[in-house]
């Protein structure tokens, strides 16, 4: 009988349920200026980033391999806030292998996952501590932090072989935004969508 091949060895990693972090790796960060233009408030963006340059988000790459029997995994911190109306998020990407699922569950805050698929059908699925959304194939995806004083802090998984295609989302937008109205978050169109 073959040994299995395994290309990770069985690893633990911890990851702090309040902050979202791990001592054991560094995390990729992005700051508003990485972002600004994907704001509907692009002056308010710009004035904000001139003002601090301040962390929008964070997650990690563990370095699984990318081939489909692998699960790529770890945890995105997005951190509370809003530029103009709009709250903080992340990115947002479709996976490169479009056909692709992806799930996220909440550890910490409260939130949005909003997704768009190539023909502009969209969902935004409101999470929290405990709650597991589950992101389609062929859907792309984006974090949305709605609280006012806590990071959305999520743990994810994907495919190993799914690749991010953050090109598409940065060209066309997503269609909906999430904006704050009467202390509420409302998703209204995005003027500026190209799907
Ligand atoms: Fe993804």
């Amino acid at each position: 009988m073959m040994t299995p091949t395994t290309t990770v060895p069985a690893t633990v990693t911890a990851f702090d349920l309040v902050s979202g972090l791990s001592a054991q790796r560094p995390t990729l960060r992005r700051r508003l200026s990485a972002m600004a233009a994907m704001y509907a408030d692009v002056e308010a963006a710009r004035a904000q980033v001139e003002r601090d340059d301040v962390l929008v988000y964070e997650f990690y790459d563990m370095g699984v391999p990318e081939t489909s029997g692998d699960v790529a995994y770890g945890t995105s911190i997005t951190y509370p806030g809003k530029v103009g109306d709009e709250y903080h998020m992340t990115k947002g990407h479709f996976h490169s292998v479009l056909d692709t699922g992806e799930i996220y569950f909440c550890l910490r805050g409260t939130g949005y996952m909003l997704m768009e698929n190539p023909e502009g059908d969209w969902q935004a699925a409101e999470f929290g501590p405990g709650q597991a959304v589950y992101v389609p194939r062929r859907y792309a995806h984006r974090s949305i932090n709605t609280s006012a004083t806590e990071p959305l802090v999520t743990f994810f998984a994907f495919p190993g072989h799914a690749g991010h295609d953050y090109g598409t989302i940065e060209t066309r937008g997503f269609r909906k935004l999430c904006v704050e109205r009467d202390g509420e978050p409302v998703f209204v169109d995005n003027p500026k969508w190209a799907g």
